[in-house]
């Protein structure tokens, strides 16, 4: 998810039991441009797309989804990646976003709408690299435009090893009711693996999809913000902590975010995990009043040490 699974969080949700987490989506653009001007594949300081691309130690298998439009410059991207130690490419044809959508890219979700496309780039970047590529796509376009079984055979066709469905439509965004039967459909026309998506909050959420639907595993997106412990949880283990288990593993999360990205942008970003962390307990509201104040990793954390743990 762009904006939350960066290395630190992803960290989290490994220790806690996901098989596996993605990157934030990355350009291949971007990629592409950023490793004709560093002109040796090194990572150049300072660039807010490369950091995209960064392990936490030992990440592994490290997954790197990449969005773009022509198969070209997604092959030559996902090329990059993989020499950037990329162990799955995973491929966005999902993401609603305006600007990833529209703007004239029609990238992400927009490509549902140009199957033709979809497959070459899925071929092309299944034939320039080494490594598995997975996908990520939705049920389809809009509520009248669901061509999500059309596009799964074409992934597969493509030599994609795994797709994952988000079982809500481009037009759903990321909330609203998901559509299993349909995902049901999708999971009986491939071969492949099919991961289901959408709406998972616990382990009812994922019996019910498995056992509706037939898919593999279950994918989670908004559930697993302020709630790492989601994974472990789906495993058969113990669900999200107390007040206390929450602070403990929200200073550990601002300890790996100062690590990855220093201690400025670290205590900015923290803020929005601190409240979900904090979702729903005595002290939340005040905590949330008072983040102004957390300037610092000393501020933040004399702050969490002011809640009724
Ligand atoms: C803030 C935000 C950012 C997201 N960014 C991405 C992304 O970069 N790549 C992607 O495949 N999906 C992205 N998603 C979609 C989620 O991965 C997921 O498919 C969607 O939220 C549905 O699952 P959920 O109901 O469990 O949240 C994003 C969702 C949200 C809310």
């Amino acid at each position: 998810m762009a904006g939350i699974t960066n290395p630190p969080f992803r960290q989290l949700c490994r220790e806690l039991g996901a098989i596996f987490a993605v990157t934030e989506l990355v350009s291949c653009h971007a990629v592409v441009y950023l490793d004709k001007k560093a002109g040796n594949r090194k990572r150049k300081h300072g660039s807010k797309t490369l950091a995209l691309m960064d392990k936490f130690p030992g990440e592994s298998p490290f997954v790197v989804q990449l969005y773009g439009r022509e198969p070209e410059v997604m092959a030559q991207a996902a090329v990059i990646v993989e020499a950037q130690g990329a162990d799955i490419i995973d491929l966005n044809f999902g993401c609603p976003a305006r600007k990833v959508v529209k703007n004239g890219l029609g990238c992400g979700a927009a490509l549902m709408r140009d199957p033709q496309t979809l497959g070459e780039i899925a071929a092309q970047v299944v034939g320039a690299v080494n490594v598995p590529v997975t996908a990520k796509t939705r049920l389809g376009y809009s509520a009248d435009d669901r061509n999500g079984v059309q596009i799964a055979k074409i992934l597969e066709d493509s030599g994609v090893s795994l797709v994952t469905i988000h079982a809500r439509t481009k037009d759903q965004g990321h909330s609203g009711p998901v559509d299993l039967a349909l995902l049901r459909e999708i999971v009986d026309a491939v071969n492949i693996p099919v991961v289901g998506n959408g709406g998972i909050k616990g382990p009812a959420d994922a019996t019910e999809m498995i056992a509706k639907s037939g898919c593999a595993r279950v994918a989670v997106g908004q559930g697993a913000k302020g709630n790492p412990w989601i994974f472990r949880e789906l495993a058969g283990g113990e669900g999200a902590p107390g007040l206390a288990g929450r602070v403990e593993t929200c200073r550990r999360h601002l300890e790996l975010y100062i690590k990855w990205s220093g201690e400025q942008r670290a205590v900015l970003e923290m803020r929005k995990h601190a409240c979900w962390y904090l979702r729903g307990f005595n002290g939340a509201a005040a905590f949330r009043k008072r983040l102004g104040e957390a300037v610092n990793a000393d501020a933040f954390s004399n702050l969490l040490d002011q809640l009724p743990v």
